[in-house]
Order: structure tokens, then C-alpha cells, then sequence
């Protein structure tokens, strides 16, 4: 295995445990709101300081997009991108249901992928060239098959709700054709999913690059497709995100083009 592989899957999973040692003691928790229905607490702070302390010791040279703690420029190669708890909102409600994910960029290339769900003990990683996995075992998005009978994965625009009139008609059109939607509140667990063969499809608007960037390179790795709205690969700077098998994928962009605004077109 790539040793850098082997080292965000040693910092994914001593931060996962740590949260899921910290999820039955939430009532003691001092928790921020960042901004409106953005909160941040403890754990995910001090989770990822374990990340980012567990690459550093090894690659001291490596640059750090994390989600707490903001950019730390690096060698200028290497940069790890991090969200030590996504789905945060869950996880303060005791909901089950959140990850940790870290992803390795080179020269602008994603090339090592890990999520890490401590609560079922689900590791998906993946390698650039390589294949994706869930402990241990190759796995591949679903077949194509069309958007009838899919079960898509999506995020509520729950931040940004100037863009919730869009998201309303994205939601019409995509549940009209599908069996059904799940909204699970973990975007990195909805890309693992897909990876997986679990969600056929995912759409989701103004994600960070730190929700994606794991969950793409698994997609990819899985035989999937992901892309902005445009179907382009300007995700990771706008946020805007498809994802899907290659059937479903270039069907979901078709269904959610006539529902762009001018502002989720940039
Ligand atoms: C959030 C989760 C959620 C998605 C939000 C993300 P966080 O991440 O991934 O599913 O809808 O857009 O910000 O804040 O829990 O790390
Ligand atoms: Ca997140
Ligand atoms: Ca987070």
C-alpha cells in the first residue's frame, strides 16, 4: 500500500475513534456557532489537530487545507485537504451518522483518498491509478441503469438559502424521476456511497472543497463520474456538486441544468 495511504488512514482512524469515544459525552461539549446553523465543537477542533499532527510528524514539509484551522502553505507539492468530522450537525445530535475525511493533493492532483466512519467502522480509501475500497475490499459504483428506480443521495442548501428557491426545483425534478432521495447529512459519506454502489446519484450546491475532495477521488477510483453542474470539473471551487455513475451522472446534470440561476451557473 502507498505509505502515504497508510498514514491518513492512521490519522483518520485515531481521530475517528476519538469522536466516537466523545459521542456519548455531547451534553459537556462547548460548541460555537460559526455562522447560521454552523456549529463547531471541541471535538472537531481537537480531532483535527490529531490529523494534522499524525502528517506533519511524517511529511513535515506538506501543506494543510484543513477545515478548522485554514490553510498552512507547504513545499508546494504536496497538500492534504481535511474535514475532521463532516456531519457535525449529526454527530451534535447524537444522530450516528458522520466521517472523517482527508485527501492528498499533488500538483493540484488528487492522489490519496480516505473516509473513515467510526460509528460503523467503515473505511473507504483510494488510491490515484489504483481502485477504490471499503475495508479492505474493491468496490464500484452502481451499474448504469436509469433514473428510474435510483436512489439518489443530496445536502439541503441549509446555509446558503438564497439558492433554496433552485434547490426546490432541482428537488421536484430529481424526485419526480427517481424511486427516492436520501438527505443523510455527511456529503463525504453520500461520495462514499456512490463509490460504493449504495446512492446511484448526488447532487449537492455550495459544498468546501474539504466535503469533496476525498469522496471525488474515491468516485473516480470506483468508476464513477463527478463534476460541476456544467458536468465540467469545477467542483472544487465552486462547491456545486454531481456525482454518479456514468449513466446517471450525465443525466442528473441534464435534469439540473433548466434550474441554474445565474449565481449556480458561475
Ligand atoms: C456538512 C455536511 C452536510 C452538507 C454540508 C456540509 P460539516 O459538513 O457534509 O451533509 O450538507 O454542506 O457543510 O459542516 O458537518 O463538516
Ligand atoms: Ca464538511
Ligand atoms: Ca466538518
Amino acid at each position: 500500500m502507498q505509505p502515504m495511504l497508510n498514514i491518513a488512514i492512521r490519522a483518520a482512524r485515531s481521530a475517528g475513534d476519538f469522536i466516537a469515544r466523545q459521542s456519548g459525552n455531547i451534553p459537556n461539549l462547548r460548541i460555537e456557532a460559526k455562522t447560521s446553523n454552523d456549529f463547531v465543537s471541541e471535538v472537531d477542533r481537537e480531532a483535527e489537530a490529531r490529523i494534522i499532527d499524525t502528517l506533519l510528524k511524517a511529511y513535515p514539509d506538506h501543506g494543510i487545507l484543513a477545515e478548522e484551522a485554514g490553510k498552512q502553505s507547504g513545499d508546494g507539492e504536496f497538500e492534504w485537504i481535511i474535514d475532521p468530522l463532516d456531519g457535525t450537525t449529526n454527530f451534535l445530535h447524537g444522530f450516528p451518522h458522520f466521517a472523517v475525511s482527508i485527501a492528498l493533493r499533488q500538483g493540484g492532483r488528487l492522489q490519496q483518498a480516505v473516509i473513515y466512519d467510526p460509528i460503523k467502522q467503515e473505511l473507504f480509501t483510494a488510491s490515484k491509478g489504483e481502485g477504490a475500497t471499503l475495508n479492505n475490499r474493491r468496490i464500484r459504483v452502481s451499474k448504469p441503469k436509469t433514473i428510474d428506480g435510483a436512489l439518489i443521495g443530496t445536502g439541503f442548501p441549509f446555509r446558503a438559502h438564497e439558492h433554496f428557491p433552485a434547490y426546490q426545483a432541482m428537488f421536484a425534478e430529481v424526485f419526480g424521476a427517481a424511486a427516492d432521495i436520501r438527505r443523510a447529512g455527511s456529503a463525504a459519506l453520500d461520495l462514499a456511497y456512490v463509490a460504493a454502489g449504495r446512492l446511484d446519484g448526488f447532487w449537492e450546491i455550495g459544498l468546501k472543497p474539504w466535503d469533496i475532495a476525498a469522496g471525488a477521488l474515491l468516485i473516480r477510483e470506483a468508476g464513477g463520474l463527478i463534476g460541476d453542474f456544467s458536468g465540467e470539473g469545477q467542483y472544487l471551487q465552486t462547491g456545486n456538486v454531481v456525482a454518479g455513475n456514468p449513466r446517471l451522472f450525465n443525466d442528473l446534470v441534464e435534469r439540473l441544468q433548466p434550474h441554474l440561476t445565474p449565481a449556480l451557473k458561475q
